[in-house]
């Protein structure tokens, strides 16, 4: 506790980004630090999850002192540390898993294991103060593309995911061969701006009537096989003409599934959560859908739908209020249900 207010410790290491944050009573963020090992990951066009879990070793340390410096706290004013114990690159989770493990045994402070994507639903909570359950909720990012409903801050239902690659993967992947770097979701988005979202026709998965379940490998392939073909054909490549077809046949997707979801459920609040919630095309596309239906939709800043810690204090927060501590036989889970 300071100045009567409570205070999580926010551990998250689940992919290549090292993030510690301070958050007061659940909301209020008193800091935010995250390492990104996205320089590193550059030049591999990918996460190497071996290199990923030694950086996290390395930076821990300094990102866990600098995240209580910045909100001019030390442990002893903590009340509760919570981590991220799934889903994950295992090696990666354990970075983080471990280091919350040994500061609470050290410091005596309760610990919570948190669900990575209760973690970036969370990161509304954040952004919008007023923001409470129920709510449907769209989390799209590199590992994740499900649509869940949210009854409480602790009781959330999948309703739909995808049966292959998530959305950001794909954009990962379709910027890769379009020779754009790593990672591919904001450069494909800003590129996108550039380019005809016709140019290209690439075919819609909507999958059985009424699935709220995605498929994007297929559009992937016809992406590949699209370029393959015009460069045997030996015409030139308009990156931004195919960057905008392939957004335009990703967001109609998932535009359509997030409007169906909050019908069959009759909900007005849509949340958007995960790394490619900052994709403007998406937020456009949502933007108008939702006004039409008269659909309250919230999203975090870009800063808080990429992996933070923040996010992650938030979620254990409220995980701890319902449910109390975990024990220190916690673990790191890289499969794990909502
Ligand atoms: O949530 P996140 O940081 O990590 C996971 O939990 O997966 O999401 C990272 C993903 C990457 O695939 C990245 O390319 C994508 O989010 N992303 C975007 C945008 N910003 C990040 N995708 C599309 N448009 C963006 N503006
Ligand atoms: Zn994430």
């Amino acid at each position: 506790m300071k100045d009567n207010k409570f205070l999580t410790l926010g551990i998250e290491t689940s992919c290549d980004e090292t993030a510690i944050s301070v958050v007061a009573d659940g909301r209020e963020v008193l800091s935010n630090i995250i390492s990104s090992q996205i320089d590193i990951f550059k030049n591999y066009g990918g996460v190497v999850p071996e290199i990923a879990s030694r950086h996290h070793l390395e930076n821990i340390n300094g990102v866990l002192d600098a995240a209580l410096k910045e909100a001019d706290v030390t442990m002893d004013d903590i009340d509760l540390i919570g981590v991220t114990m799934g889903p994950g690159l295992v090696g990666a989770l354990l970075m983080g898993v471990s280091t919350a493990k040994a500061v609470a045994y050290a410091s005596g402070k309760p610990i919570v294991g948190v669900h990575h994507l209760n973690g970036h639903i969370s990161a509304n909570y954040i952004q919008h103060p007023e923001l409470e359950p129920p709510f449907m909720a769209l989390i799209t990012s590199g590992g994740h593309t499900e649509i869940v409903q949210v009854d409480d801050y602790d009781k959330l239902t999948v309703l739909g995911g995808t049966r292959d690659d998530a959305v950001g993967e794909c954009y990962d992947k379709v910027a890769r061969v379009l020779g754009l770097g790593y990672p591919g979701g904001p450069k494909i988005d800003r590129i996108a701006k550039e380019g005809n979202p016709e140019a290209v026709h690439f075919k819609r998965v909507f999958l059985e009537k009424d699935s709220l379940d995605f498929s994007f490998s297929g559009l992937k392939t016809a992406v590949l096989n699209y370029l393959n073909s015009e460069k045997q054909a030996g015409r030139e490549i308009n990156r931004a003409d195919v960057a905008a077809s392939f957004q335009q046949a990703v967001m109609d997707v998932i535009v359509k599934k997030a409007m169906d979801a909050c019908e069959i459920r009759n909900e007005k609040k849509l949340v958007l959560a995960g790394g490619v919630a900052a994709n403007s095309k998406l937020r456009a596309m949502l933007d108008e859908e939702c006004a039409k239906r008269k659909i309250a939709l919230y999203y975090p800043a870009p800063v808080l739908c990429t992996d933070n810690g923040a996010m992650i204090a938030c979620a254990a927060y409220y995980k701890y209020m319902k449910q109390g501590p975990d024990g220190l036989d916690m673990d790191a889970y890289p499969f794990l249900e909502l």
